[in-house]
């Protein structure tokens, strides 16, 4: 089916497309949001390009998907709770989300969406990658995906931002709160159902998911390895390069992403918004 209100073309065989025929600084016909929310099911990640918006109009255009959530482990924007400011200034070497990964799987009800916007771009480089997981998920066999069914993953923020964390380790810009205590731990299902498409999309990632429940260390290690490397193929997978006024959204249920870290001696900000999602069946 098409599109009335709004212009989409698809990036790539795999997800992500530009939307045009959208200005997101004036409020949004509940028919304009309908497709957008529709586009946004089709193709995973949509881009909007040319945009210049306030942090109110960001807050207010990831509110027309659902309620927002705030990061557990950073500092906020100020005067903006549900802003997270991911910064890499031009002497840091580590960058925020360098690693494949989906946000905030660790939580029991991981975000429907997030929502970025491009404040301050390098020259050149700075590019995100996305990965289409339904499209991971049907590549499998029959046998692997029979052998998935059932099957548990444990996603543990204290691999990233505990004691002994990533981020304890990393010396970076983005305000991040470093905690000794477990944090959030929560267990999804491998093979995820999305609540609105109904499609199944494999639901680990390398940030987040440490153990397979009920697996040894060692047959969670290898299992999740073959499923990480599998889900970072290319043939799944978007290069979006960011451009002034660029505004993205993507679907967190069914995909992850990763920063490029490639724009050393260059600043690079850019604002995050999550949308709180439900619990993974
Ligand atoms: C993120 O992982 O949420 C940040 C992605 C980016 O900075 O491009």
């Amino acid at each position: 089916m098409g599109y009335e209100t709004i212009s989409v073309s698809p990036n790539t065989g795999a997800l992500g497309a530009e939307v045009s025929g959208v200005d997101l600084s004036q409020p949004l016909d509940g028919r304009v949001v309908a497709e957008i929310r529709r586009a946004l099911l089709e193709n995973l990640v949509l881009v909007f390009r040319n945009q210049n918006i306030t942090p109110e109009h960001h807050k207010a255009f990831a509110a027309s998907f659902g309620e927002l959530d705030i990061h557990p482990y950073s500092v906020p924007l100020a005067g903006h709770p549900e802003i997270l400011e991911i910064v890499k200034e031009k002497d840091d070497r580590v960058n925020f989300g360098g690693g494949w990964h989906a946000d905030m799987t660790y939580i029991e009800t991981p975000p429907l969406g997030v929502v970025l916007v491009a404040r301050e771009l390098p020259p050149r480089g700075g590019d995100t990658l996305f990965a289409n997981l339904y499209a991971a998920y049907d590549a499998l066999s029959d046998a692997m995906k029979q052998r998935l069914e059932g099957m548990q993953g444990v996603h543990d923020a204290g691999a990233t931002y505990g004691a002994t964390g990533t981020k304890s380790r990393e010396n970076q810009s983005t305000k991040v709160v470093i905690t000794g205590q477990a944090q959030h731990s929560a267990t999804h299902p491998v093979v995820r159902t999305h609540p609105e498409t109904k499609r199944k999309s494999i639901f680990v990632n390398d940030g987040h998911t440490v153990a397979l429940q009920g697996f040894s260390k060692q047959e969670s290690k290898a299992l999740l390895s073959f499923l990480f490397e599998h889900c970072e193929k290319h043939e799944f997978a978007f290069r979006l390069s960011w451009t002034e006024g660029t505004v993205v959204i993507w679907d967190n249920r069914c995909t992850h992403h990763m920063a490029l870290n490639d724009y050393h001696g260059h600043r690079r900000v850019i604002h995050r918004v999550v949308i709180r999602g439900d619990r993974p069946y």
